[in-house]
């Protein structure tokens, strides 16, 4: 198996020769760079063989979740490395200064305080002489105000009619986090009230989204921190044009529109008033605005306490995330975990595997929140890293998933460590399918850790001549998180044992996590090729595949 802790990134990555080390000469990283060559040989079987109690030990709760990551390719020495490592690089710290509102985001120069998000009155979180928390709160008031409103079927579409479905617009973080989570607590949801969501700027989208509706029944939610993302303003201009030929008048966008942002001079200027705006602040990065008024269409759905006990749930996490030691800290051991695989072990992705149905945009979700936030090649100060950073972010429901990919898991050539992340309660009570999923999900990492052996098929009676091909090697690594159910409260504090493992590779990474310039460059040639296609050209200074292919679809597009 490749490893990546001793060369310096051979991958012709821009500035990759400009090595800088603070990282890799420290000494935790050497430290855990010849403990690697002196464990990497040994296997799961052998690592539970030695240590009968490991699968007790190496074992933390917080939060309300139950985390095994005994079987992981570790032993309690490199745990422990592993966590020096954190601690030496600041992580402490750096969480505080997190915590406290400093400006942490370098390169926009701002604080980052999703955490003040969930923060309880009375806590007072401080950014430029205001106390954020206040802001909040008043926030979640309104928020709550109007989402009862809807729910109470009190606020009304233009005719009179009471709202059936609300559908929001909005792109990436304005839109996954909603999702995911409104599929997670579908159970907890007004069933009087759908929510959609219309992302992809794909005609398609909108048209499949509405194509059932009746405008008067119909409530947009344009959400949007920027209000200036093309796809977002682009459905935000069809779903008005919509309402309007729908419903006669152009009156009829002060009752079926709502905008959530940070810019209301956009939102004013694109015929929202801003009284009917829920505001959010710079200070909350996109994929981590869940619990802001980003999740107004979640608070529709399932009603302000139950958004409130999500926040707690968050909230559960934060502070297991500062209280507990690193040794037995969630969010940490799920970092650093990841550091040791993708670092030392070279394994370039990690699985998400839900064994929950709610938890199906879960992989989308965290696909988003690792990989902008982490997707980094140049250190805080801006210096070309030397080592990798991110790992590829992919997955599935699990048991759906056992039945497509897994055979890779299973047998493949590659090793890609997974998270199993389960509950002891169904959300639906049919009898004996929550005691079958669950033998799956435990089913899937036994067999991902111990495999079956030649001598184990032969024992069996196997034919030999098959043996080769069903021998599964096992020692791929799980972790495996449990709760008690998939409740409001539970899925705050899944999400934020995600945020601050992420944070927690971050500052051991040495990079800004809460930036994302690389989505900005396609942004800006989108733009201009849009330009060309308007005006039916392209500019010769495009490369001759980039000319080829406008050209091609110039010629063929509906009227080309
Ligand atoms: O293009 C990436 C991104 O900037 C994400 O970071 C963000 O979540 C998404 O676009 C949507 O941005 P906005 O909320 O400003 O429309």
């Amino acid at each position: 198996m490749d490893n990546r802790f001793d060369r310096p990134r051979g991958d012709g990555a821009p500035g990759a020769e400009r090595d800088h080390r603070a990282l890799t000469e420290s000494v935790q990283w050497r430290a855990l760079a010849s403990h690697f060559r002196a464990v990497e040989g040994l296997t799961l079987r052998d690592l539970f063989d030695a240590d009968p109690d490991r699968g007790v030990a190496l074992a933390a709760e917080g939060g309300g979740l139950y985390l095994d990551y005994s079987k992981n390719r570790v032993t309690r020495e490199t745990v422990r490395l592993l966590v020096d490592l954190a601690r030496a690089r600041g992580l402490e710290a750096r969480r505080d200064a997190m915590f406290r509102g400093e400006r942490i985001n370098v390169t926009e120069d701002r604080p980052v305080l999703h955490v003040a998000l969930r923060a309880p009155k009375g806590v007072a979180i401080v950014v430029d002489g205001r106390d954020v928390v206040l802001d909040v709160h008043a926030v979640l008031e309104q928020m709550a105000e109007f989402a009862d409103r809807v729910r109470n079927g009190l606020w009304t579409g233009h005719t009179g009619k009471r709202i059936r479905t609300v559908i929001n617009i909005g792109i990436g973080g304005s839109y996954l986090g909603p999702e995911m989570a409104c599929r997670a607590l579908r159970t907890f949801a007004d069933p009087g009230i759908a929510v959609r969501f219309v992302a992809n700027i794909d005609g398609e989208a909108f048209r499949a989204a509405t194509a059932d509706l009746d405008p008067a029944e119909t409530l947009f939610i344009v959400c949007s921190k920027t209000f200036t993302t093309e796809e977002t303003m682009a459905n935000a201009r069809a779903a008005r044009q919509w309402c309007i030929a729908g419903l006669g008048t152009d009156a009829a966008v002060a009752s079926h529109f709502v905008a959530v942002s940070t810019n209301a001079a956009e939102v004013a200027r694109f015929g929202i008033d801003t009284a009917r705006m829920f505001v959010f602040w710079d200070w909350v990065g996109g994929r981590y605005s869940l619990g802001s008024a980003v999740g107004l269409s979640l608070m529709i759905a399932i009603g302000p306490a139950r958004f409130r006990e999500m926040l707690a749930g968050f909230r559960d996490m934060d502070e297991h995330f500062c209280a507990a030691p690193l040794e037995r800290n969630l969010p940490v051991l799920l970092g650093v975990l990841g550091i040791w695989y993708n670092n030392f072990f070279g394994m370039e992705t990690q699985a998400i595997l839900p064994y929950a149905h709610g938890l199906g945009r879960l992989p989308a979700y965290l696909e988003q929140l690792q990989m902008e936030s982490n997707g980094k090649h140049v250190d805080i100060a801006g210096r070309p890293v030397a080592y990798d950073t991110g790992p590829i972010v992919w997955g599935e429901p699990g048991v759906d998933a056992q039945h497509s990919f897994y055979q890779l898991l299973h047998q493949g050539t590659k090793a890609i460590p997974c998270d199993l992340i389960g509950f002891c309660r169904s959300q639906a009570d049919l009898p004996g399918h929550q005691d079958l999923l669950i033998a799956n999900l435990l089913a899937q990492a036994e067999a991902l850790a111990f495999g079956q052996s030649a001598a184990r098929l032969a024992e069996q009676g196997v034919p030999a001549a098959q043996i080769p091909y069903r021998v599964c090697e096992g020692n791929r690594p799980t972790n495996v998180i449990l709760g008690e159910s998939l409740s409001p409260r539970t899925l705050g504090a899944l999400v934020a044992l995600y945020e601050h493992a992420v944070f927690t590779q971050g500052v051991v990474w040495g990079i800004d996590s809460f930036d994302q310039w690389g989505v900005e460059l396609g942004k800006v040639l989108a733009r201009r090729i849009a330009t060309e296609i308007r005006g039916r050209a392209h500019e010769p200074a495009h490369d001759s595949s980039t000319r080829t292919l406008i050209g091609r679809y110039l010629a063929r597009r509906v009227g080309g």
